[in-house]
């Protein structure tokens, strides 16, 4: 959450280049943006409410030094004054943070009685004004030192100053990468915003105070008081996977990799899936944990290792596993699931799981993300950047590499190469022309509708509720995700003439007793709309899904998406960036 970019080195457009890096962070949030540059002794700072569009930045002045951030609110409303960078009361300062000063208020109360004059609501301004009270008696880094040991909470901070010709930067929890190309360096709140400039990165450590100028970079552990040595990371992401493209959108360039996604994760051999499996099956407790459409993967993922490899799985979702500690021990085997690496929830479940003594296997996409980084045991999802804040491919991923471990487990690990050939397929077959357009049409008619349900069982209970979510993140019509078999335990009471209801059926075990959810529905107005590998008389609208085995879930995901993407457009909004979001929730 929060976009940070900083740039120091020769040229002389700092601002401009901190805007762009800035644009390319922007899924991290959107309600205001801001940019400070140094020039002749002087901080100059432009910030503005909204997303950035074509703003620029010409009326910055030339500069070698500078940072920005784009801004997901949390202390104080989207107004231009509480957008950072925040200054202190002499404007030699500046500050972006991301995170949130837990004890903000007890440290404002006492600078406002030592005169510091503030002109924001947030708890970020409180950071400025500590460091320039601090400053007054010691060196500047030190007081930025001190004054990020006085904050609780997890947060990231980037100062600048008149006085230097570097960044100063601490994180604690909050993400923070450092990219160095001969001469200048950088620092971004995610790795995919160095591509332009450098691949050769380092991700900052728990505590890590890094002094970042043009050719040079110091880092110290502000618990130890040690230097650390920089172990830098040759990015494997390529500059172009991070980028629209021809295409409309991020959503829509996203959607369309999956089956060549899919196809590699099946190409790539199952080496890996069969040395985890290895270690699972000595494990008496399992557990999947994730957010959001993450939560979805593990929910799937416990289906799939039970029914491919008859092996239990607990599940839960991150904000909530911390109520389920009790059973971990060091036998434990805790599988984190998340796309970015970086989702608080999920880093704060790992933590917890840790201190039980269990082990941490990460399904991750961004190599050296803090989950990456906090596991025993990594398996890379291999999706690619993802910049829309609706999940699609890093979900199909997940989805991926979960059936490729659950035929691992079972002890068929070619089985899964197969399973998830055919899904590529299948998924390949939904984004052609012909059923991408009937989904279009579809999403015509429904635009004006006020709730969407959607029901499956068994592996289709997962679908089901990504359905929903996709379809409320980003067009805002209210959706609902249903085990089919609950219908009739309360959410039929809402069902009037033309309620949509979108039922998975794929060809197993669930298919009569979904039909029968899906005539539950029509046998009270419901408009049903069937989503199976052939045509029922109950349908009022039918998308075909070929078969995939377990693996079925994914070309079922894929239309959900598609869906979702078209009845966003259709109402005319901005499927990358929705209301209220953030790709990255680095925040509790
Ligand atoms: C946010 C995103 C979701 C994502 C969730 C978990 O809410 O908008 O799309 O599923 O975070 O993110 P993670 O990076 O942990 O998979």
């Amino acid at each position: 959450m929060c976009g940070i970019f900083g740039y120091v080195g020769k040229k002389t457009n700092a601002a401009e280049i901190v805007l762009a890096g800035l644009k390319r962070l922007e899924y991290r949030g959107y309600d205001s943006w801001g940019v400070a540059a140094v020039s002749k002794n002087k901080i100059f700072v432009k910030k503005k409410i909204g997303k950035i569009g074509s703003a620029t930045v010409e009326d910055l002045p030339a500069s070698t030094l500078a940072l920005g951030h784009t801004r997901w609110a949390t202390h104080g409303g989207v107004t231009d004054q509480n957008a950072h960078p925040h200054a202190d009361c002499s404007g030699t300062i500046a500050l972006i943070h991301n995170g949130i000063f837990e004890n903000y208020e007890e440290y404002k109360v006492k600078l406002l009685k030592l005169g510091h004059r503030f002109t924001s609501d947030t708890d970020t301004e409180v950071i400025v004004h500590l460091i320039e009270e601090y400053a007054q008696s010691m060196p500047l880094t030190d007081a930025v030192e001190k004054a990020f040991k006085a904050m609780h909470g997890l947060n990231a901070i980037i100062v600048l100053s008149t006085k230097l010709d570097t960044f100063i930067a601490i994180r604690n929890g909050s993400p923070l990468v450092l990219g160095f190309s001969g001469g200048e360096n950088f620092l971004a709140s995610d790795p995919a915003a160095l591509l332009p400039h450098t691949k050769t990165v380092y991700f900052l450590g728990d505590n890590e105070m890094a002094i970042v100028g043009s050719k040079t970079a110091k880092i110290r552990n502000i618990q130890t008081g040690k230097t650390v040595r920089a172990q830098k990371q040759t990015l494997t992401w390529d500059i172009h996977q991070a980028e629209k493209g021809n295409y409309r959108d991020f959503m829509s360039k996203e959607i369309h990799e999956q089956s060549g996604i899919i196809a590699d994760i099946a190409a790539s051999g199952t080496g890996l899936a069969q040395r985890i499996a290895a270690h699972i099956k000595k494990t008496p407790h399992l557990y999947l944990v994730g957010c959001g459409s993450a939560s979805y993967a593990a929910i799937a993922g416990e289906y799939l290792f039970s029914k491919i490899a008859g092996r239990h799985a607990n599940i839960a979702i991150g904000s909530e596993f911390g109520y389920h500690l009790d059973f971990l021990t060091r036998q434990s085997v805790v599988i984190a699931i998340s796309q970015s690496g970086e989702t608080m929830d999920i880093l704060e479940s790992v933590k917890k799981a840790k201190a039980k003594g269990a082990q941490i296997y990460a399904l991750v996409n961004v190599l050296g993300s803090t989950l990456y980084r906090e596991a025993t045991e990594k398996i890379l999802i291999g999706a690619g950047p993802e910049k829309s804040v609706a999940s699609t491919k890093a979900l199909t991923g997940m989805l991926s590499q979960l059936t490729l471990l659950a035929y691992a487990l079972a002890g068929k690990p070619e089985e899964g190469t197969l399973v998830l050939t055919l899904a590529a397929k299948s998924v390949k077959t939904v984004l052609e022309k012909t059923q991408d357009s009937a989904i279009r049409k579809l999403a015509g008619k429904l635009k004006h509708v006020q709730h969407i349900y959607t029901i499956g069982r068994g592996l289709s209970y997962p679908a089901a509720l990504e359905a929903a979510m996709k379809i409320k993140e980003i067009s805002y019509i209210h959706a609902e995700g249903l085990a089919a078999g609950e219908l009739k335990h309360g959410p039929l009471a809402l069902v009037t003439r033309g309620t949509p209801c979108i039922a998975f059926l794929p060809d197993d075990e669930t298919y009569g007793a979904n039909l029968a959810g899906a005539m539950e529905m029509k046998a009270r107005g419901g408009f049903v709309i069937g989503v199976s590998h052939k045509p029922h008389e109950v349908f009022d609208e039918y998308i075909n899904v070929q078969d995939a085995g377990p693996a079925t879930i994914i070309p079922n995901v894929v239309v959900a998406q598609l869906l979702a993407y078209y009845l966003t457009l259709a109402r005319g909004l901005d499927p990358d960036m929705p209301r209220n979001l953030a790709k990255s929730v680095t925040v509790k």
